[in-house]
Parts: structure tokens; C-alpha cells; sequence
């Protein structure tokens, strides 16, 4: 166990469902909106939740002793579990300083941490915290002048593997953080500073750390208003892709390049025809489309499609070692979560999320016992030899 509370902590949350109750009371309202919610009215956040739990995996016993090892190599670089953190934008909207804060728990636990192009720090501000465990998400810039050059950067602050965003052609209705009032980047109104007030600890920690602001788009907008880098976002970062922009990325990025968004068979097969190395299925958390499917439900089919030439992550919904499990057994190669790791940092502050590693991990060793498996090749087969 990397974190130092661990034993302390397991008394009061035993599990990610606890984390999550105690951030909601130490967050402002506005932020526990924008970290929970989907869109509409939540249906495909619930249906990732529903479809995970139905799915079952038979256990197997009298194996002996099992020496439990959760070691994955990922791109040629190994891993101490086949999970990570995934991508989270506004990320000091939830807890200020967020990104150092779990960077620096994915390097003490040896996982990969994911920053946003719509985080609140930049990858210089992260060069000295994220060692050889950082990924960068990439809103794709429609400006070549741009796109060159936060490329550039990404590469100079040592972020090794690029995830792609694919499944945001356009910004999602997100009713629930409407209704809270957020407004990006956030303002301070009257209720923003009620909230704070009411949040002492999150409060003290913003005075600290300044307002949340997408740092990395900012340092794009021609003025420094607010309202340029909305702009900024609104027109020079684009939404709907399409392949030819893949491929000309390919043509410029020569590390590791994961599609993330991927819910059809089809578009990932594309994704290897245009030399992807990756893509991650994923319904974005349920915060893009209602209607889509919860990623577990298309994994399997996605992973016969593609017959493994490419490395599939799986994201959304998952919240235990169980669901990670489930993942590597349905066929995916690695896991991310989202919320889980804003849990809690919002909850526990600095080692939140190497508690949350410690949890996820304990579960998922615990669970390969149950399956009789010693080692994450052998989980991964686990559904085909039943
Ligand atoms: C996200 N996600 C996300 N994805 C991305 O590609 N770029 C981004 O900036 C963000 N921002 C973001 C903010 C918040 C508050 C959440 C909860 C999620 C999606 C994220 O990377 C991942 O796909 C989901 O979070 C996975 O679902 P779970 O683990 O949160 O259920």
C-alpha cells in the first residue's frame, strides 16, 4: 500500500461509493454537479453503472497458492496495474491543485495520469511532477500554427501517448451543471462565493491556487479576457473530426496515438486502418449522448472486431477493482477511471488518489484470487476459457 492513511482511511471508506459521499460535502454545489453529471437526464451515466453490475464472471478455485501480480505493459512501457487515470477538464474546479495532486500519486503508484486540453495546468506546469507517466488528451486544434505547436509542447514536458478525443463533435447539453450555474470559465457570482464560504477547505485551497482556468487554451487567445479564451476554445479547437485529421496527426506524432470516444465496431477499425495504436472505449462517462451504449456493453464486440491490432482501454462507470476486472476480462488491455480519482482527492486532499489506487487495487487482487488467475494475461483470457 503506497498510501500512508491507508489502514486509517479503510476504517471510514472502505470504498469508492464512501469517497464519493464525503467530496460531495466538502465541494461546492456547482462543482459536484459538473464532476457527477451526464447529460440529459443521466440516463447513460446509470446505464453504465446497471450494465457493469449484470455482467458475471464464473469463478475458478483449488489453483494453490496464487502470487498475485498486476504488472501490464501498455506501448512498451510497464504499468504496476492495468489501470490510470483518465482526462478530466476544469480539474481544480473540483479540488484546487488537482492535476499536481494525482500526477503525483500516478507516479508514486506507477500508473499513467491523463491531463486535459481543458485542465486547469498546463503540461509545462507538469513536467516536473508526471516523470515517464504522462498522457495528454487532445481537443484537436483546426489551426496548423497551433496544433504544431502544442504538439511541441506536449512532447517537451515529456507526455508520451496522446489520446484523441473523438466523441465530442460538439458540446454536450449538460442540464445538471445549467441548473448549478456553472459558467466556463467559471465567475464569481454570488452563489459561486456562497458555496465557497461554505466550503472551507476548497475555498482556502482556490485562494491559494487562484480560480480555475484552462491554462493550456489560454495561453492561445490573442487577449487575455476571459471571453477571448472562450472564444479561443469555441473556434480554434475543433469538434467534429474526421479521418484525414487522424492521419495527418499520425504523420506528426510519433508516440503512442489512442482514439478515445470509440462505442462502434466499425469506427474502430477504421481507427487501425489510419495507424491508430489505440483507442479507448469509452461513452465519455455518460456526459456526452443519452442515448449511447455503456461502453462494457460494446466492448466484447469491439475486441472480436479488431482481432488485437491495436490496444483497447476501457473507460466509464468503472469504480471498483471488480469493474476493472470485468473490463480486462470482457477483452480490454487497461482501464481508466474518471470520477473515482476526483473522489478522492476532493475528499481526501494530496493522498486521495493514492487511496484510490490502494482501493481499486485491493479489489482487483482480491477478485483475480477469486478467479483463480495470478496475473493480468491470464484475467484477460479468463472469458474465453470458462
Ligand atoms: C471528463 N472526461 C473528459 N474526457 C476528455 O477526453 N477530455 C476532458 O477534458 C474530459 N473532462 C471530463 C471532466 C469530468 C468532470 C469528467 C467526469 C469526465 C471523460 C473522462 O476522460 C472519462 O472518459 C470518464 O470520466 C470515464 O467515466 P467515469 O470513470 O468518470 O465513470
Amino acid at each position: 500500500m503506497a498510501c500512508p492513511n491507508y489502514t486509517k482511511w479503510m476504517q471510514s471508506y472502505p470504498a469508492i461509493e464512501d469517497l464519493k459521499h464525503k467530496a460531495k460535502s466538502r465541494i461546492p454545489h456547482v462543482a459536484w454537479e459538473y464532476l457527477e453529471g451526464g447529460t440529459g437526464n443521466d440516463t447513460a451515466v446509470r446505464r453504465n453503472r446497471t450494465d457493469l453490475d449484470a455482467v458475471t464472471l464464473t469463478p475458478r478455485f483449488m489453483k494453490g497458492d496464487l502470487k498475485i501480480d498486476t504488472k501490464t505493459t501498455l506501448f512498451g512501457q510497464t504499468y504496476d496495474a492495468p489501470f490510470g487515470m483518465a482526462p478530466v477538464g476544469l480539474t481544480s474546479l473540483i479540488w484546487p491543485n488537482a492535476e499536481v495532486f494525482l500526477a503525483q500519486a500516478a507516479v508514486r503508484n506507477n500508473i499513467p495520469f491523463s491531463l486535459s486540453t481543458v485542465a486547469t495546468k498546463t503540461p509545462e506546469n507538469l513536467e516536473k511532477y508526471i516523470g515517464n507517466n504522462g498522457w495528454f488528451q487532445l481537443y484537436p486544434p483546426r489551426d496548423s500554427e497551433i496544433r504544431m505547436d502544442l504538439l511541441r509542447r506536449i512532447k517537451k514536458s515529456n507526455f508520451n501517448t496522446l489520446l484523441v478525443t473523438a466523441d465530442v463533435p460538439v458540446p454536450a447539453k449538460r442540464e445538471r451543471t445549467i441548473r448549478a450555474g456553472l459558467q466556463t470559465p467559471p465567475k464569481i457570482t454570488p452563489r459561486f462565493l456562497w458555496q465557497g464560504i461554505t466550503n472551507l477547505a476548497w475555498s482556502f485551497g482556490t485562494l491559494k491556487n487562484g480560480l480555475p482556468k484552462l491554462r493550456t487554451i489560454e495561453s492561445y487567445a490573442e487577449k487575455t479576457s476571459l471571453k477571448a479564451v472562450e472564444e479561443t476554445v469555441r473556434f480554434s479547437f475543433r469538434g467534429n473530426l474526421d479521418w484525414e485529421y487522424i492521419k495527418m496527426l499520425r504523420d506528426m506524432w510519433q508516440g503512442p496515438l489512442v482514439l478515445k470516444g470509440i462505442l462502434h465496431p466499425e469506427d474502430a477499425i477504421k481507427a487501425v486502418e489510419v495507424g491508430c495504436d489505440g483507442i479507448v472505449v469509452s461513452n465519455h462517462g455518460g456526459r456526452q449522448f443519452n442515448a449511447a451504449p455503456s461502453s462494457i456493453s460494446v466492448l466484447g464486440e469491439i475486441v472480436q472486431s479488431i482481432e488485437k491490432q491495436l490496444i483497447i482501454i476501457f473507460d466509464s462507470g468503472v469504480q471498483s477493482g471488480l469493474d476493472v476486472a470485468k473490463g480486462l476480462a470482457l477483452g480490454a488491455d487497461f482501464v481508466l477511471l474518471g470520477r473515482s480519482f476526483l473522489y478522492g482527492v476532493a475528499a481526501l486532499g494530496n493522498y486521495g488518489g493514492d487511496y484510490v489506487f490502494d482501493i481499486i487495487s485491493e479489489e482487483l487482487k482480491n477478485n483475480m484470487a477469486q478467479l483463480g488467475v495470478e496475473d493480468i494475461e491470464s484475467l484477460k483470457l479468463h472469458i474465453n476459457s470458462k
